[in-house]
């Protein structure tokens, strides 16, 4: 039998890894992301390599199935300054297409969801109205809506609505 997948988060050494599975997952699903594959593929691995090694305030969680890197998940503190450290923010959620259904997603964001709480005050993520797997996801994670962004993303040409989601750390709602 298969060992079950690990999560852990990544380092420099794994940004081969991580720039493949995430050039893979911004070509698939252009709506799902912020970042465009236009922009990522620019980015050189160097510039890869120093965001998977920023400390516990920008980092990715990664799903493995031995050796081999088949889902992420990331956490940032977009804004440092002292009245917004408060605010974590999901990014970055991503299974390989052949391991989806899983439960690695869940693991992933769940694994997010650990870090961030010793870390800030609530998490928020921003997921496209119409990706359902995500929403429901999310929802079941305990997330709740509190905002929608009107053409959040305009992607060939086409505007995505997203919903702006939210976690609250247990004593800070
Ligand atoms: C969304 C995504 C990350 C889910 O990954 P996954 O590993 O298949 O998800 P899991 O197996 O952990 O499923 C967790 C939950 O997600 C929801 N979900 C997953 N796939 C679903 C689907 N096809 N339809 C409806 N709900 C789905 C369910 O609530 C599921 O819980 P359940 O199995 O108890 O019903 C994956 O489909 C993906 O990479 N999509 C493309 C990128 C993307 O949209 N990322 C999110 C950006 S905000």
């Amino acid at each position: 039998m298969d060992a079950p997948p690990l999560i852990r988060t990544l380092t420099a050494t794994d940004a081969t890894a991580y720039r493949a599975l995430r050039l893979q997952a911004l070509r698939d699903h252009p709506e799902a992301f912020g970042a465009s594959h236009e922009d990522e593929a620019a980015r050189s691995l160097e510039m890869t390599a120093k965001r998977l090694n920023d400390g516990p305030l920008n980092c990715v969680f990664g799903a493995f199935s031995g050796d081999e890197l088949i889902g992420t998940a990331g956490f940032v503190v977009p804004d440092r300054s002292a009245k917004s450290r408060h605010k974590g923010l999901l990014v970055g959620v991503h299974v390989a297409p052949e391991r989806r259904g899983q439960g690695l997603a869940r693991a992933l964001v769940s694994a997010v969801i650990a870090h961030a709480r010793a870390h800030v005050v609530l998490l928020q993520a921003a997921v496209g109205v119409d990706n359902a797997p995500a929403l429901r996801l999310y929802e079941s994670l305990g997330f709740r809506r509190y905002g929608l962004e009107d053409k959040a993303l305009r992607v060939d040409g086409v505007f995505i609505d997203e919903a702006l989601i939210v976690l609250y750390f247990a004593g800070d709602t």
